[in-house]
């Protein structure tokens, strides 16, 4: 039997988070009215666990959609792709990618795996374990952010990019056009990118998705102010927020904001601020985006991807689409 390859792990974001752009985000996002916090600040170890335990609600279905539609077509997914190289992008567990690492695995063409996440100590066991599972597949870990981060992914070989989960639905608009794009420009023609997006559907079902009867998505949203007690050293006392999830159906998307109970005064050292919060004042520290399939089909084209395929489960409730960056596409500096 082969033995199992240690993970090469890359890291490169700074291990201590307010000396990197945490404290410009904040200073940006709670500086200015509406005040909002970027999302990816939410899976410290804490959120990366209550995250993990969101995918397993009964009332949040994204993670077993998307699931029974790689169980249905990781084979024509890899055949379609041609790659031997599998990057993922905010990959989290990885734990249902191995129903893709599992469907290469017996075509026999996978030869790296290159899990990216901010979350350190979430990617080193994942990268471990998958290490483990897969003797002979060789796994080089990214400690990064896919926002700034494209350019230095690992060259070389037919690459799929994954980037599961819907989360592109946590990116504004104007941030995945910015996104998509450079994935693109970091691609070489025959690449591909299978994008996980979840589908409009009824206001009711969206909302119990994101507010949970146990109240473990409150948590998490609610984590992001103990992110920045513990790196700012902020104040905010979380007794007196409350988590408050809508769904804005001009957006199309649910806005998941936490809501200040009284009026207070909250001091943010680390970002040089001094909050003065009325009752009822909103921080909005995620959207999540939900789709249709000729939308994101001309988002893909318009960034310089033609669309492959997209398939969607049974209950046609999320969607999975590989699309590719053509022949003849201008090799960029991310070719090699
Ligand atoms: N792909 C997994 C996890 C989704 S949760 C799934 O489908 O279940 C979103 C993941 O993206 C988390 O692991 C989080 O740490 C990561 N993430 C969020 N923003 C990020 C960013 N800007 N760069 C890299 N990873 C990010
Ligand atoms: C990671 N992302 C796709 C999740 C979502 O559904 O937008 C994050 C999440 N936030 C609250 N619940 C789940």
């Amino acid at each position: 039997m082969t033995p199992a390859r240690e993970p090469i792990v890359q890291v490169l974001l700074p291990r201590d988070w307010a000396a990197g752009s945490l404290v410009e985000d904040v200073q940006r996002g709670l500086g200015s009215l509406p005040l909002t916090l970027p999302p990816k600040w939410l899976y410290d170890d804490r959120g990366s666990q209550l995250f993990d335990a969101i995918t397993r609600l009964p009332e949040y279905y994204p993670t077993e959609r998307e699931r029974s539609i790689l169980r249905t077509h990781a084979h024509d997914i890899v055949r379609e792709s041609g790659a031997d190289t599998l990057v993922e992008l905010g990959s989290g567990t990885s734990d249902k990618t191995r129903t893709l690492l599992d469907a290469f695995t017996a075509a026999g063409v996978l030869e790296r795996f290159v899990p990216l996440d901010v979350s350190e100590a979430t990617l080193r066991d994942a990268a471990a374990e998958i290490s483990a599972a897969y003797p002979g597949l060789q796994v080089e870990a990214v400690v990064g952010d896919f926002t700034l981060h494209l350019g230095s992914l690992p060259r070389g070989g037919t690459r799929m990019v994954a980037f599961l989960g819907g989360t592109i639905g946590n990116l504004y608009v104007e941030e995945r056009g910015a996104f998509l794009g450079a994935l693109a420009y970091s691609l070489a023609p025959g690449d591909s990118l299978l994008v996980g997006t979840d589908l409009v559907k009824s206001a009711d079902r969206l909302v119990a998705a994101y507010d949970d009867a146990e109240g473990v998505t409150a948590d998490f949203v609610l984590n992001s102010l103990r992110v920045l007690n513990r790196e700012l050293g902020a104040d905010f006392d979380l007794e007196r927020f409350r988590y408050v999830p809508f769904w804005d159906p001009s957006m199309e998307r649910m806005d998941l904001r936490v809501r200040s109970e009284v009026p207070q005064s909250v001091r943010v050292p680390g970002a040089g601020l001094e909050l003065e919060l009325a009752a009822g004042q909103e921080i909005r520290v995620e959207i999540s985006a939900k789709f249709r399939p000729e939308g994101i089909a001309r988002e893909l084209r318009d960034a310089g991807f033609e669309v492959v395929r997209t398939w969607t489960d049974d209950a046609g409730d999320f969607a999975l689409t590989l699309a590719r960056i053509p022949a003849g596409t201008d090799p960029t500096p991310g070719s090699p």
